[in-house]
């Protein structure tokens, strides 16, 4: 089956099932889009090549091509015009420039992340166009990721490492490198969504952490977890760890700044797998080198790559470059939803997980 259009409107011919079709199965005879019956294939741009079947997926009925690094505004328009999808990553900025260079064409965005901060939603429904993403497949990936930066902040397993290559260790002492007890402790959740209950039951179960919990959008309990609904002021105060699962917004923005850092425990420790932005890092760099709180463990940053000033010599954080979805098999898994994704729209349906289902779409 393959997706083929004239003037912009796209058709399918043949099928899952191998009834001949009047276009070569191969994309190799495909030249610029063009089909040797002179019918153009839907065109998909890729930012960066994925792990796993997605390209092979797309490669099969599209024209596919990968950009192969994340482009500057200019050259990303330019390497997207006259595409129907879009797969980028969240690098990528999806916004009206980009679906102006585009074109009329674009049927989907389907980005390669379940955070959509990086593609304006609202920009995309105006021009009936569906935005795709990945939830799900990569909540139990992020939620261990979250559950390694707590474990690992409490214990000090970073600064220990050190100690042991720098050869400081020098044998064992009743006072040496002291943590954050784990078990027993109450963790409070900010973001009660699939990734901050998969980190609740995580924790609940594995080490009778007692959660609170806080979201803008409420606390929706799921059944067997014992969870407090609660302020995020009440949360803050009363956490020994403070675990961040919020998307990025306007409103989350700097959620968490001198104030709330000041309100938290001394011996607390802030965890942050969701967005960057959500933190004032200047803050955070400060809270930590004044020991205003105890630790941190950051997987996103608000300037990322870059860190703030300071923050590489606050050895009470464990710092990781953005590896919350980082397995073969999640990173493989992004990949198949995303290119279904794609697929199912071409095919004339709606993605399978998309974030604007109050889109008209595009014919
Ligand atoms: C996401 O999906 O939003 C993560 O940040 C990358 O997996």
């Amino acid at each position: 089956m393959r997706w083929v259009g004239r003037k912009g409107r796209l058709e399918r011919i043949g099928n899952e099932f191998n009834i001949p079709h009047p276009l070569p199965d191969h994309p190799a005879v495909l030249v610029a889009g063009i089909g040797d019956n002179g019918l153009t294939v839907a065109k998909v741009v890729m930012t960066l090549s994925v792990p796993g079947p997605a390209e092979s997926r797309l490669r099969e009925r599209c024209e596919l091509e990968i950009l192969g690094e994340i482009l500057a505004p200019e050259r990303y328009w330019e390497s997207i015009r006259g595409a129907d999808a879009l797969l980028p990553q969240l690098r990528d900025r999806i916004d009206d420039a980009a679906l102006d260079a585009a074109g009329p064409g674009l049927r989907v965005v389907s980005n390669y992340a379940v955070g959509l901060d990086n593609v304006d939603i609202p920009a995309c429904t105006a021009r009936g166009i569906y935005v795709g993403h990945t939830p799900d497949v990569l909540t139990d990936a992020t939620a261990d990721l979250a559950m390694t930066l707590l474990l690992s902040a409490a214990r000090r397993v970073v600064e220990s490492d050190r100690e042991m290559r720098e050869g400081r260790y020098l044998g064992w002492r009743p006072d040496y490198l002291l943590g954050q007890e784990v078990t027993g402790a109450t963790l409070g959740l900010i973001g009660f969504g699939r990734i901050g209950k998969a980190v609740a039951r995580r924790a609940a179960g594995g080490f009778a952490m007692r959660i609170l919990a806080y979201d803008p959008a409420g606390v929706v309990r799921s059944g067997e977890l014992e969870v407090e609904d609660c302020s995020l002021e009440r949360l803050l105060v009363e956490s020994d760890f403070v675990s961040c699962h919020l998307p990025l917004t306007e409103e989350t923005h700097h959620l968490i700044g001198e104030v709330e850092l000041t309100s938290m425990r001394r011996s607390a420790i802030l965890i942050n797998t969701s967005r960057g932005p959500i933190i004032d890092e200047a803050a955070l760099v400060h809270a930590l080198s004044t020991g205003v709180i105890a630790g941190a463990g950051l997987d996103v940053y608000e300037r990322e790559p870059e860190m703030a000033e300071g923050l590489a010599q606050c050895f009470t954080a464990v710092l990781l470059p953005h590896l919350g979805s980082a397995t073969w098999k999640t990173r493989a898994a992004m990949g198949e939803l995303a290119a279904r994704n794609i697929l199912n729209v071409l095919d004339g349906g709606t993605p399978i997980a998309w974030a604007n289902p109050e889109v008209t779409p595009r014919r």
